[in-house]
């Protein structure tokens, strides 16, 4: 993996990705660990973040290299009409990897593709969000104590969701079982289904919560992405399908943990943040370790 980009989820095998996992675990026994003093990362930043990028920049410094980037392109050459080529060319000159969230779909494989450093994928637009999808799996295998076989639900918008995309390929290798929660016109992709097809995996969809709440291991939120609807009525007609509150909780089962990669908008009440199955804000943490255990794995 050293000196490697991460573009997709599927670029690492189960193997890598347990490493990662279990090098994560490390980071948060004892995060500050200066390994990567002479180094320098770059955090490009196409699109709004704020866990993201934070949390990358957080890693980062605890591993005491150097961060530089752009948190809004609008104050980069790309206003100006520089293209993602140029200005990846360039950015390779002043740092060791770069981190970047771009709105096309496609656009971090085309970084990877001419940069002489590593990219990171920070998100393409409604494709992949590899590394979310690592803090996820994280996240999960922290409160459940294993990653296999499984109940997972996904709420929400299953069409646009990059973090869903990239964590049900991967869940694909753990034996999951899918609940795909979504109005008609949110529904998973095919060809992400056809990952849970080639492994013959069992999914089931449904058009609310409660008709899978008390099977799930995980319950997997996510906010309706308004930036990807390119008719704004069709977002307002299902901006507020899902709104999960304490109530909706009562059946669940004991193991039951609600994830949601944030950031929110309304669809988890906030009544349900004091309740033990809320874990999202514990999650956010976790994209330190994470980070850490991936820059230290490409870096080193
Ligand atoms: N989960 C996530 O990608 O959050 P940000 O958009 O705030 O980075």
């Amino acid at each position: 993996m050293k000196g490697k980009s991460l573009i997709s989820i599927n670029d690492y095998s189960k193997s890598e990705i347990l490493q990662i996992l279990d090098l994560a675990e490390g980071f948060e026994k004892q995060p500050r660990q200066p390994i990567l003093s002479d180094k320098v990362v770059s955090t490009l930043f196409f699109e709004p973040s704020t866990r993201t990028r934070l949390s990358f920049e957080s890693a980062a410094n605890q591993l005491g290299a150097r961060v530089i980037g752009f948190s809004d392109a609008g104050t980069s050459s790309a206003k100006k009409g520089e293209s993602l080529k140029d200005t990846i060319l360039t950015v390779a000159c002043y740092s060791d990897v770069i981190v970047m969230r771009h709105p096309l779909a496609g656009s971090a494989r085309w970084a990877s593709e001419v940069s002489p450093v590593p990219i990171i994928n920070a998100g393409d637009g409604a494709n992949q969000h590899p590394t979310q999808c690592l803090l996820d799996m994280y996240s999960i295998r922290k409160t459940q104590g294993k990653l296999d076989k499984l109940n997972v639900a996904f709420v929400g918008d299953l069409k646009y969701g990059r973090t869903v995309h990239s964590l049900v390929i991967a869940m694909c290798d753990f034996d999951a079982t899918f609940h795909l929660i979504s109005p008609a016109e949110l529904k998973l992709p095919s060809y992400v289904k056809q990952h849970i097809k080639d492994k013959n995996l069992e999914y089931h969809q449904y058009l609310s919560i409660e008709e899978a709440i008390n099977k799930v291991d995980i319950l997997y939120m996510t906010r309706v992405q308004r930036e990807r609807f390119a008719d704004p009525i069709e977002y307002e007609n299902v901006k507020n399908a899902y709104i999960l509150t304490k109530d909706q909780l009562k059946n669940c089962k004991d193991n039951l943990k609600v994830l949601h990669p944030l950031p929110r908008v309304n669809e988890i009440s906030e009544d349900v943040d004091d309740m033990p199955q809320a874990y999202y804000f514990q999650q956010a943490q976790n994209g330190v370790y994470v980070r850490q255990a991936l820059l230290a794995t490409i870096l080193q």
